[in-house]
């Protein structure tokens, strides 16, 4: 309740485009995107999408998109905002436990506000619970050590060698890159994009 509030709060009272972690165009997460065969038709989970307008452009596929967030007020803004039918809003903490199958997972910028073990171990069993063999997870989370704070929050920074390790054998690395993020402040961030493919 408390997670869902502090949310809620942000997205009542701060604008889109002064957000931290606002972006105006997604080429960087569509160059990923795009590395995977056939991505248009793919099923993908977006876990805490907030108002990202990269649910816009993912609705838009063939594949069906689900649209996840803790906060009500963010998916009311996207569901009126969103007009395609294949696209299902779910609201729910993803560190609790839940299964909605998919062909891709793509989180930026909510795993690292995980802290404690048994979040993040049930995030990762909902995420093999959920994600089908030959499918794919594109992960954006803070990098470095340099900032330890987004949105008034603690976080984790992370590393390919502890995605690896999180997710076990079953995941093979495709690609990974530190990109420097630009805030609407000017202040730059690095975020690690990696992307996995499911093998067994
Ligand atoms: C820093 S914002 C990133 C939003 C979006 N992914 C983007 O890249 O623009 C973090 C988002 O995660 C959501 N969130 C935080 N904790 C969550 C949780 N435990 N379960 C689901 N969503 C969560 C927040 O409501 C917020 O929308």
């Amino acid at each position: 309740m408390e997670t869902q509030n502090h949310w809620d709060n942000i997205f009542k009272n701060v604008e889109y485009t002064n957000q931290g972690w606002y972006e105006k165009e997604f080429s960087q997460t569509l160059k990923f995107l795009e590395k995977i065969e056939n991505f248009e038709n793919k099923d993908i989970f977006v876990s805490g999408v907030g108002i990202s307008e990269i649910a816009d452009l993912l609705a838009k596929r063939v594949g069906k998109t689900i649209l996840n967030d803790i906060s009500p007020q963010a998916l009311e803004t996207l569901k009126n905002r969103i007009e395609e039918k294949n696209v299902e809003f779910f609201e729910y903490d993803v560190s609790k436990t839940f299964q909605k199958k998919c062909d891709v997972w793509f989180d930026r910028a909510v795993l690292h506000f995980l802290l404690s073990e048994e979040e993040k171990n049930i995030y990762f069993e909902n995420l093999k619970n959920s994600l089908s063999k030959g499918g794919y997870v594109l992960f954006s989370e803070f990098a470095k050590q340099d900032v330890n704070y987004c949105a008034n929050l603690p976080l984790e920074h992370y590393s390919v060698e502890k995605f690896s390790s999180l997710l076990g054998d079953d995941f093979k690395l495709i690609d990974n890159e530190v990109f420097e993020y630009t805030m609407p402040w000017e202040d730059t961030r690095l975020y690690l994009y990696v992307l996995f493919k499911r093998i067994s």
